[in-house]
C-alpha cells in the first residue's frame, strides 16, 4: 500500500473508532456497516482532529528554529498546540535523552542499545504525551520522532533496517505524524551552524561527516518513499523564507489549520 493511502486508512480508522464509540463498539459498528452507516463515516472523517506534525533533519539543519516558529504563528492564531522533543519531552524521556546524549559512560553504548533507548523514550511520549493531546484536541509539533531512527540507527548505523521498522511500529502503534518537514541542509552549512552554538557537542554530535552524508541521504530516500507524508525543504534558506513556505504547506494540506488561523 502507497504511503498517502495507508495514512488515508488510518484516518478512516481513528473515524471509525470514534464512531464505534458512539455505537458502543468497534464490533457492533462494524456489524452497522452497510451503505448508509458508510456515509456517515465518512462525514465524521470530514471533521478531523488537528495534526501531528514532525520535524526532522540532521544536526545544525535549523529544525528547532523551525518548531519555535511553528508553534508562535499557532500561539498568535489561537490554535492549541503542544510541542514535545524526542528523546524527551516528559520526565522519562528527559533523564533517557541525558543517558544517550550526555552520560560520560555512554561513549561505549553498542547502536542496539541505543536503538532501544530511543524506542523507549519514543513509547513513553505516545502514551503519556502525543496520543492524549491529540485526543483532546490539540495540535502537536515533535522535535524529531521515528523517522530520526529509521536514518540515524537504521541507515548512518546500519542496524537491520526491518528490525528499525519493527520497533518503531511497536513504540508508535497507530501514532503516525500527519506530516514531517525535513530540513536540507549540507554537511559544511550544518558543521558552520553547530561551531556558533556555544554549548559542547553531544555524543551523536561526533560522529564522522560519512554518517551525517549517510543521514543526509537517509532523509531523501524516505521523502522519495512516503511523498504524502514528507516535505523536504531547502534549510540553507533564510529562516523567515522556510517558515512561510511551512506555513502555506501546512494551511494548503490542512484545512482545520487555516480555518482557524486568525491571520
Ligand atoms: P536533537 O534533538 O538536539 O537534534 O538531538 C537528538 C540526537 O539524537 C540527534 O543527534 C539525532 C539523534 N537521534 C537518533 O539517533 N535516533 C532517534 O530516534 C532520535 C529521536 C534522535
Amino acid at each position: 500500500m502507497r504511503e498517502g493511502e495507508f495514512n488515508h486508512a488510518q484516518l478512516q480508522g481513528r473515524a471509525i473508532s470514534r464512531s464505534a464509540r458512539r455505537f458502543g463498539n468497534r464490533r457492533s459498528f462494524e456489524a452497522k456497516r452497510d451503505s448508509t452507516t458508510l456515509r456517515v463515516c465518512d462525514k465524521i472523517d470530514i471533521m478531523p482532529r488537528l495534526p501531528f506534525i514532525t520535524f526532522e533533519g540532521s544536526e545544525g539543519c535549523g529544525k528547532s528554529t523551525q518548531v519555535r516558529r511553528l508553534a508562535e504563528h499557532l500561539k498568535r492564531s489561537g490554535i492549541p498546540h503542544l510541542v514535545t522533543r524526542e528523546p524527551g519531552g516528559m520526565p522519562i524521556g528527559e533523564s533517557i535523552r541525558e543517558l544517550l546524549q550526555f552520560a560520560p559512560h555512554g561513549s561505549g553504548m553498542n547502536p542496539e542499545t541505543e536503538l532501544l533507548l530511543f524506542e523507549a523514550s519514543r513509547s513513553q511520549l505516545v502514551r503519556e504525551v502525543i496520543k492524549p493531546a491529540l485526543e483532546e484536541g490539540t495540535c502537536v509539533i515533535s522535535d524529531r520522532f521515528f523517522d530520526s531512527t529509521t536514518v540515524y540507527q537504521g541507515a548512518a548505523r546500519k542496524l537491520a533496517p526491518e528490525m528499525v521498522e519493527r520497533l518503531n511500529a511497536f513504540a508508535v502503534g497507530d501514532c503516525r505524524p500527519d506530516i514531517t518537514f525535513v530540513l536540507d541542509v549540507d554537511l559544511a552549512t550544518a558543521r558552520s551552524r553547530m561551531q556558533q552554538t556555544a554549548r559542547r557537542p553531544d555524543r551523536m554530535e561526533q560522529q564522522p561527516p560519512e554518517f551525517y552524508e549517510e543521514v543526509r541521504k537517509a532523509y531523501r530516500k524516505l521523502a522519495d518513499r512516503e511523498p504524502n507524508r514528507v516535505v523536504v525543504i531547502d534549510g540553507a534558506q533564510p529562516a523567515d523564507q522556510i517558515g512561510n513556505q511551512i506555513w502555506d504547506t501546512l494551511a494548503a494540506r490542512f484545512s482545520v489549520l487555516a480555518s482557524k488561523s486568525r491571520i
